[in-house]
């Protein structure tokens, strides 16, 4: 079957939909989907040390992780006939720390806002390495973001583009203009952002002038932009890879009829977004498997449109397994069938526990100092882990690779790959504060990247000192 999807670029490009989706459906099963590890750092942690020291709840963050994820995402697309970037999506953990240690392997920067901007300018990145994708697309936001030496910005609607120019205008520079497009491609994934109507881009044809063949006519020949070319963002954790198939047929088709309009139209970057999927409850396709499926597509591109280079963008890959969070079990309660286990840590700290309801990986961590333990533990009754907030949404779900066998008052629960769409979630819901981040550099050390708050810092960041 596997050789159904890698033929699939030479079929012709209609009706093949159905062939599409039922390889895809054969290829998840069928793919040797590597047996996932609940920890993937390098080297052990001292757990019980760094959680004496700082206290919990504290994350830990890998750098070895973070750079071998540039390595395995990079090897990934070897097979593409063409230059490929890598670009960090500034979203999914903005920590200096993680933004320091990704400007070291030289790779580009996905920023959608001014205060990702800020953080990148003040870690020393540099502009060329930038890539600016913005929501809003207000003139003020593009005169800033050409004003800090980025050249490369991501337009996402009409009027969107209409600002840049003149942002580009006031300040006499010509920035690279890729369109934002939506390719209206069903994505099936917890988190998708390729639909009909959605808020994401612009549509190949349809509506008046917000369309991606408006923008490319508008961009060609223009005194103020230079189009550089596409961008689509599908959504997130994908692990059915039918989507970018249709999504790059669709571009196939598009690209040529804009040929054809506009002899000199030519795409020198093709920015396929991100959605690389990591492990939290089921085994997942690695990069590589995920790549493989839809290269032979990507070179197709190539043959037909020209040259260009492929940009693959990723916040969950890069970051997700580099980071674990260390809680404690502060209470426990026993009913007949199930224990309830409570941990200092909540929602506020890993919101996608509640709202996507992610099985972060979980494991208790037994303790070199049983005097701090109390309580039994529970006895293979089934366990409940819960936060301590006081709201029914603070439950965590249980991964298929967790293990809480001997939770008890006193020991720590560790929770695995959660550097991705956490750390930026951070809220003070019942006055909590940010833990602590701890990450183990690349020569072994411990060193402390994020302060926690006190109570009284809090205090003061909510207006305390005002009253
Ligand atoms: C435009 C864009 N690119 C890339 C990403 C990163 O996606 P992921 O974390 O799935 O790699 C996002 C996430 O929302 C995004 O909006």
């Amino acid at each position: 079957m596997r050789s159904n999807v890698f033929k699939l670029y030479d079929l012709p490009l209609t009706n093949k939909k159905e062939l599409v989706e039922n390889s895809q459906v054969q290829l998840t099963k069928k793919l040797n989907l590597a047996t996932h590890h609940i920890n993937h750092f390098a080297e052990p942690i001292e757990i019980e040390k760094l959680a004496g020291h700082y206290g919990t709840p504290l994350y830990i963050i890998d750098e070895n992780t973070l750079h071998k994820r540039v390595r395995d995402l990079r090897n990934a697309y070897a097979r593409f006939n063409g230059h490929v970037k890598l670009a960090y999506s500034v979203k999914a953990n903005f920590t200096p720390a993680v933004l320091t240690s990704f400007i070291k392997d030289g790779i580009t920067f996905d920023i959608t806002s001014l205060g990702e901007l800020h953080f990148l300018r003040r870690c020393k990145a540099p502009p060329e390495d930038m890539i600016y994708t913005s929501v809003t697309e207000e003139f003020q936001e593009y005169y800033e973001v050409l004003q800090s030496g980025i050249r490369k910005v991501v337009v996402s609607s009409f009027s969107g583009m209409t600002n840049l120019a003149k942002a580009a205008h006031k300040l006499a520079i010509k920035p690279l203009t890729m369109i934002r497009v939506n390719p209206e491609v069903g994505v099936k994934a917890e988190i998708c952002a390729s639909y009909k109507n959605g808020k994401f881009g612009v549509p190949l044809k349809g509506g008046t002038i917000d369309n991606a063949a408006q923008m490319v006519k508008h961009l060609m020949d223009n005194d103020l932009l230079h189009f550089e070319g596409f961008h689509f963002h599908l959504g997130s954790q994908i692990t059915d890879f039918s989507c970018f198939i249709h999504a790059f047929d669709k571009m196939h088709n598009f690209m040529t009829k804009m040929k054809k309009e506009f002899p000199k139209f030519t795409v020198n970057t093709f920015d396929i977004g991100g959605g690389t999927p990591v492990f939290y409850n089921e085994s997942v396709p690695t990069p590589s498997q995920m790549a493989d499926s839809y290269i032979p597509r990507l070179n197709r591109l190539v043959e037909s449109h020209g040259s260009f280079d492929l940009l693959i963008e990723s916040g969950r890959y890069l970051v997700a397994e580099s980071s674990m969070l260390i809680s404690k079990i502060v209470n426990t309660k026993e009913y007949d069938e199930q224990e309830i286990v409570i941990v200092d840590t909540g929602y506020h700290l890993l919101l996608d526990a509640a709202l996507l309801k992610q099985e972060y990986p979980q494991e208790t961590v037994s303790t070199l100092n049983p005097s701090n333990e109390q309580g039994r533990s529970a006895n293979g009754k089934s366990i409940h882990l819960t936060g301590r907030l006081c709201d029914t949404y603070d439950v965590f779900p249980q991964s298929k690779a967790s293990d809480l066998t001997g939770a008890k008052v006193g020991r720590y629960v560790s929770f695995y790959n959660v550097g991705a769409y956490s750390v930026v979630f951070n809220m003070p819901f019942h006055c909590q504060t940010k833990p602590a981040i701890v990450m183990k550099t690349m020569n072994g050390e411990y060193r402390l990247v994020r302060r926690g708050i006190s109570y009284e810092q809090l205090f003061i960041d909510e207006g305390g000192s005002l009253i």
